[in-house]
């Protein structure tokens, strides 16, 4: 089988990590990848936001499968391009990868199909809008409707800040087309996790359950950023709550979305919050998830191209999918500075030394300039470890980490500390 991943984060990095495992895969591409991929793959230029020349690419090379990792060019119908073309690719559709880039669209399916989620009202006015958050009372959530790389939610602690939120979203157009609409949701209380699936339109296999460290700081403290760390299992997601979650909500917009004629297939990441009522989805996702995948797919024991092609026929339930007894932690390293601005171009040193530790290193926002390896992003590398355990994965992955350098490297020290804590209780 002949690959081509398109996007270069280091959640293309993990796949492809997984794919090149696969005893059926030949050679794989990658468009843009990044210096850690060209390892294992041929990174080639292109934009993946132009569908034709994507499709060209891929016809060029005699690919048999595209595997689309980020949400944009799933929300700019690439999928949809590869479909008319013939040519097999893994992710949603533009009409199915609405759940994720119209959080209107995701709530408006989750209401009509009985899906637990916060209740919530959509909002293009802003005097509206504000009136609306007023009569609810904080804390209140406000979000951009479209796609603003995961900054475009405010948790609100009052409504003075909801409807500063709301003013600049829709009255001072902070993110563009994307935040020309608002939903205003109820702000649920409980401990946040993330359950990735696999879907092929009507089969659905969910993954081991992650959590994500959004904020740049130790204890959940400072800004929300696009996650620094990770950790699968999640004990908080029990099986009995993974299974209410597959049945609650994974199965029925599966089904939801068969029945409104956009059938989903690709990468289902629901993020939930567990509430004293249960599960409750705050976001549903249409790609694989940004730490999470650097976890998740250490653990696959199963041929991760045999899946992603099985999904993309609608013959999911003819594969295995298995999970690997342990855990894995993934410790993000970031630029001095983010999420706000950074500064790039540092040069970084120790990767070999801690792959000699048994860290699995995957590039995020780094660039190989005149023989060097710098740094080019604000999330720039994520170190995984596998282990027997939580604690074991947590020393392994951070006796990796401490291997690494740049000027101004920043990283959380308590990933995976929330799992010890309710394993110990
Ligand atoms: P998102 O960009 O949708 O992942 O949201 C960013 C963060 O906002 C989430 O990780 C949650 O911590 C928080 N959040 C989103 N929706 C809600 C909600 N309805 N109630 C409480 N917190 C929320
Ligand atoms: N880690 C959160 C996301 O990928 O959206």
């Amino acid at each position: 089988m002949r690959i081509m991943i398109i996007g270069g984060g280091g959640r293309e990095h993990a796949l492809l990590w997984k794919l090149a495992q696969s005893p059926k895969v030949e050679k794989i591409y990658c468009v843009p990848g990044n210096p850690g991929m060209q390892d294992l793959a041929i990174c080639l230029e292109g934009n993946p936001g132009d569908n034709a020349a994507m499709v060209r690419l891929a016809q060029e090379h005699a690919i048999d499968l595209v595997v689309v990792g980020p949400e944009a060019p799933l929300a700019n119908g690439i999928v949809d391009a590869f479909n008319k073309a013939k040519i097999a690719v893994f992710g949603p559709n533009q009409a199915a990868a609405r759940l994720e880039s119209s959080k209107d669209f995701a709530k408006t399916i989750m209401i009509k199909y009985g899906i637990p989620t916060a209740a919530y009202a959509s909002f293009q006015d802003a005097e509206a809008a504000k009136s609306y958050i007023r009569k609810q009372g904080a804390p209140i959530v406000v979000k951009a409707d479209g796609l603003a790389a995961g900054k475009g939610v405010v948790v609100a602690a009052t409504t003075e800040v909801a409807c500063q939120a709301v003013d600049e979203m829709l009255t001072g157009h902070s993110f563009g087309l994307a935040g020309e609409r608002v939903v205003i949701e109820e702000c649920l209380v409980g401990e946040e996790v993330s359950l990735l699936a696999f879907v092929d339109g009507e089969t659905v296999v969910p993954m081991v359950a992650a959590q994500d460290h959004k904020r740049i700081f130790d204890d959940d403290q400072g800004p929300n950023t696009g996650g620094m760390g990770a950790y699968a299992p999640a004990p908080v997601l029990t099986p009995e709550l993974a299974e209410q979650v597959k049945q609650e909500v994974l199965l029925p917009v599966v089904r939801a979305m068969a029945q409104e004629g956009c059938p989903y297939k690709g990468c289902l990441y629901a993020g939930l919050i567990l509430t004293e009522e249960g599960p409750k989805v705050i976001e549903f996702n249409a790609r694989f998830g940004d730490p999470e995948t650097q976890v998740v797919l250490p653990l696959l024991d199963g041929d991760l191209a045999e899946i992603l092609l099985a999904c993309s026929q609608g013959k999911l339930s003819e594969v295995d999918v298995a999970w690997k007894d342990g855990a894995a932690v993934c410790v993000v390293m970031a630029s001095w500075g983010y999420p706000g601005p950074y500064e790039s171009g540092m040069i970084i040193s120790g990767i070999e030394g801690a792959k000699q530790k048994e860290g699995i290193v995957f590039h995020s926002g780094t660039r190989q300039q005149d023989g060097q390896l710098m740094t080019d992003g604000g999330r720039v590398l994520g170190v995984t470890a596998v282990a027997q355990d939580i604690q074991a994965a947590i020393r392994k992955a951070y006796q990796a980490v401490i291997e690494v350098s740049f000027a101004g490297m920043h990283f959380r020290r308590d990933i995976g500390r929330k799992a010890l804590n309710r394993l110990q209780q």
